[in-house]
This record gives structure tokens, C-alpha cells and sequence, in this order.
């Protein structure tokens, strides 16, 4: 077999090998350490990894690329599960009312927040979507990561615009090297409209909305705001059911601000993953735990709203949660792209250990999205979406926080930044 690309004199190499599935409990303790380690790709796939030289069986030629990486840290390439891509405008405007205490949800109810944003992307056409979309995806791969959850949900009842958001996510999927796995969340805030009877907006939604998207094949998940003020439990799960029955499969922003019984709801329905959960209760995290639900834990967002409150991520991994983190990069609750700030922040403020730090933004992200078997780990068979990091270790990418890390990143086999 002749290989393409060969890293070779790994520092440290982390593969994270093993079953690929959401990791849980024990199994977070192995990430697949490999010191001296050598991996071989040829075009999109790994066809060895190992440690000191390649195997007889493997080959190289003039032709191949050849990367040293003597001590530098090579991870598989970072998964950002959960953010809010494409949309229009920014808010520093709520800087201002944010430092004086006025609180997101305060904000949101008096037409701010998401309203704004719903404004500012309504008055944005595809290109300028797409250009600053792009700008944020080119910021998140320098970072390291090469697969990036986008939810639409700032077109809201303008239906046209949540299409827009989702198309600029499917050009972008296709044109630029980050993969993008595309969320339908037209449930992310109550318009003004049916304030009254947000029931109506959930009908439109279930029946208006829902088998359009499907039918374009514009979205693999829907996502729905459940909180205090947004939508219900029970209108979460209508839509959720719906969206099921179309062939997306269920995310929740569960107990983000207001523990609702949001986490029950993503066991009740079986999400995929429940995100957010900085106000989820122990019965809600036991049942998650029960169901295999992944918490998608979005520690910057805690870090922004300025409450002081975090998930309660150790809770969670002793009671058996599969824990992913993500950034949730959006204009209101977390305006950033560094995924390895938030790797920081879930180490230092919720106190994970290294090693469930990079397991949440890579097999376990890959679970979220429901791609463990395509990405995640390094190894054999699996994608070449590799990051080399400037680092000697895992803990030193964590320790020295708020800088970027990143030496080379490798999508699909190929150096996509350097
Ligand atoms: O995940 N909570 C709802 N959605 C986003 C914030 C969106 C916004 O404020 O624009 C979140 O926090
Ligand atoms: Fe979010």
C-alpha cells in the first residue's frame, strides 16, 4: 500500500482508539496514547497508525508528503458539535446592558438577543451570509477543527430566511474543508407575532416548515429552545416527534437557564444529545444516563451569560453521561470560535480531567453527530482529518489557554492549513 501523507516522530499522538462509540465512565481513561508515534494515510483515509516506523507492507514515494512532527501533540481533528454558524450582525450592544446584571433571557423579552439577530440576518443576502459564515469557519479550522454542527434559527417564522441559513451551510459544506453538519432549529424563539398563541407558530412549524426542509434534505437534525419564556416541554416534544418522523433526528438546548425538565425530555424522546444543561436536575441527568443521551456541555456560553453557573459535568460523567463540548458559537451567549478555549474552560472551570476534554470534542462530538464511525479516533479505515498541535502534551494545549495552538491541520488527507 502506498501512502499519500506519513506524520512520523509524533511527540505525543492521542488516537483515542477503541469502540466507536459515545465514551462513558472507565473508558475515558484510555485516549490511545502512542509516544514516537507514525501515522500513514492514503488520499482521504488512515491505513496505519503506530508507533516508530511503518510497517513493510506500507510504502512511500517521492510523491509523498512527509510531515515531522517531533515534539508536537497530533490529535484527530477537533469536532465542534454545537454552534450557530450562519448568521447575520453582531451584539456588543448587550456589552453595555450585560455588565450592568440585565440578563439574556431579560434581553431576549424585551425584543433583543435573538430578535436582533433574526433582524440582522433577515437583512443579509446569501453572499454576505456566506462570506462571514466563511470567515468564522476559516477562524474554527485554524483552531484545529474539521467538523462543525450549524443550526439555522434566526429566520424564525420568516421561513425563508431559516432556508437561506441552510443553504449558505450546504454551499459551505461543499466548497470549504470543514465538513458541516447542518441543524434545522426554526424553534429558537417565540416571534412576537404569536406571542398570544404560540401554539400556532408550533402548527406552522410541524406542518409548514418541517416537510420542506426534509424534503430539500436541508437539515440531518432539529434542535428546539426549550426554556422558560421559549418553547415548552410540550411543544419541544411535539416537534421533536414530527421532525423524527421525517427523518431528523432529535437535539435539544435542555435546562440551559431555567431547569424546565428539559434533560427528562431528551431521555423521554431518545435525542441524540441534550445541550446546554447548566440547570438540569439529578433525575434529569440519571435518565440521560439511562438513554446513553449525549451531554453536549457549552462551558463558554456559561462563561458569557456571567452567572456563575455551569453544567454540572462531573455529576454527569459519575452518573454515566457521554459528555461532547462544544462552543456554541453564536452573536448573543458565545460569541467565539476557539474550541480550544473552551477545551481550557471545561478543564479549569468544570474540572474535567485532560483526557475527557479531548474525548468531548472528538469521538464523543462525533456521536453527537452521529458520525463515531467515520470520525473521531485515528484509526485505520477512518478519515485522515488530522490536528497537529505546537504542543508537547495534552495538558500544555489546556494550561496555556486563550492562545492558538495549531501547527498543521489535515482534512480528507490533505494539508488544509499551515
Ligand atoms: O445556545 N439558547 C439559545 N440559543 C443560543 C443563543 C442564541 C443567541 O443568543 O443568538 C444558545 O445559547
Ligand atoms: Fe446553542
Amino acid at each position: 500500500m502506498k501512502a499519500t501523507l506519513v506524520i512520523k516522530n509524533i511527540g505525543t499522538l492521542i488516537t483515542l482508539q477503541g469502540e466507536n462509540k459515545a465514551r462513558t465512565g472507565k473508558s475515558l481513561e484510555d485516549i490511545g496514547l502512542v509516544e514516537n508515534g507514525i501515522i500513514a494515510v492514503q488520499e482521504d483515509k488512515i491505513i496505519y497508525v503506530g508507533q516508530g516506523e511503518l510497517p513493510e507492507n506500507i510504502s512511500v514515494d517521492r510523491e509523498t508528503k512527509i510531515i515531522d512532527a517531533k515534539g508536537k501533540t497530533v490529535t484527530p481533528g477537533l469536532i465542534d458539535s454545537h454552534t450557530h454558524l450562519v448568521h447575520g450582525g453582531s451584539r456588543e450592544n448587550e456589552l453595555a446592558m450585560k455588565l450592568k446584571g440585565v440578563s439574556y433571557l431579560d434581553i431576549l423579552a424585551a425584543g433583543g438577543g435573538i430578535h436582533s439577530t433574526m433582524e440582522s440576518t433577515q437583512n443579509a443576502n446569501f453572499d454576505e451570509l456566506y462570506s462571514k459564515a466563511k470567515k468564522s469557519l476559516d477562524t474554527m479550522l485554524s483552531y484545529g477543527v474539521t467538523t462543525v454542527e450549524a443550526k439555522s434559527g434566526y429566520g424564525i417564522e420568516d421561513f425563508d430566511t431559516e432556508l437561506k441559513q441552510m443553504e449558505v451551510a450546504k454551499k459551505l459544506d461543499e466548497e470549504h474543508p470543514v465538513n458541516i453538519i447542518s441543524t434545522f432549529m426554526g424553534a429558537h424563539a417565540i416571534p412576537k407575532k404569536y406571542e398570544e398563541d404560540p401554539d400556532e407558530f408550533v402548527d406552522i412549524i410541524i406542518n409548514e416548515m418541517l416537510p420542506v426542509v426534509a424534503n430539500k434534505n436541508l437539515a440531518q437534525f432539529c434542535d428546539v429552545f426549550c426554556e422558560e419564556g421559549v418553547f415548552t416541554v410540550d411543544q419541544s416534544r411535539r416537534i421533536l416527534l414530527a421532525a423524527r418522523e421525517l427523518g431528523m433526528e432529535a437535539k435539544l438546548h435542555a435546562d440551559e437557564i431555567k431547569p424546565l425538565g428539559g434533560a427528562e425530555l431528551a431521555a423521554e424522546i431518545d435525542c441524540i444529545s441534550a445541550e446546554h444543561l447548566i440547570a438540569a436536575s439529578d433525575v434529569g441527568i440519571k435518565s440521560m444516563a439511562e438513554k446513553g443521551v449525549i451531554a453536549n456541555l457549552l462551558p463558554g456560553t456559561s462563561f458569557n451569560l456571567q452567572t456563575g453557573k455551569f453544567a454540572r459535568a462531573r455529576d454527569m460523567i459519575t452518573e454515566g453521561v457521554p459528555v461532547a463540548l462544544s462552543t456554541d458559537y453564536n452573536p448573543g451567549s458565545c460569541p467565539t470560535e476557539n474550541l480550544q478555549l473552551i477545551m481550557s474552560f471545561a478543564s479549569l472551570i468544570m474540572k474535567l480531567t485532560p483526557e475527557e476534554v479531548i474525548t468531548g470534542v472528538t469521538i464523543n462530538g462525533a456521536a453527537a453527530l452521529g458520525l463515531e464511525d467515520s470520525i473521531g479516533s485515528l484509526e485505520v479505515g477512518k478519515k485522515a482529518d488530522i490536528a497537529i498541535f505546537d504542543a508537547p502534551n495534552l495538558e500544555y494545549i489546556i494550561y496555556h489557554f486563550g492562545i492558538n495552538h495549531t501547527d498543521i491541520v489535515i482534512k480528507d488527507g490533505k494539508i488544509v492549513y499551515q
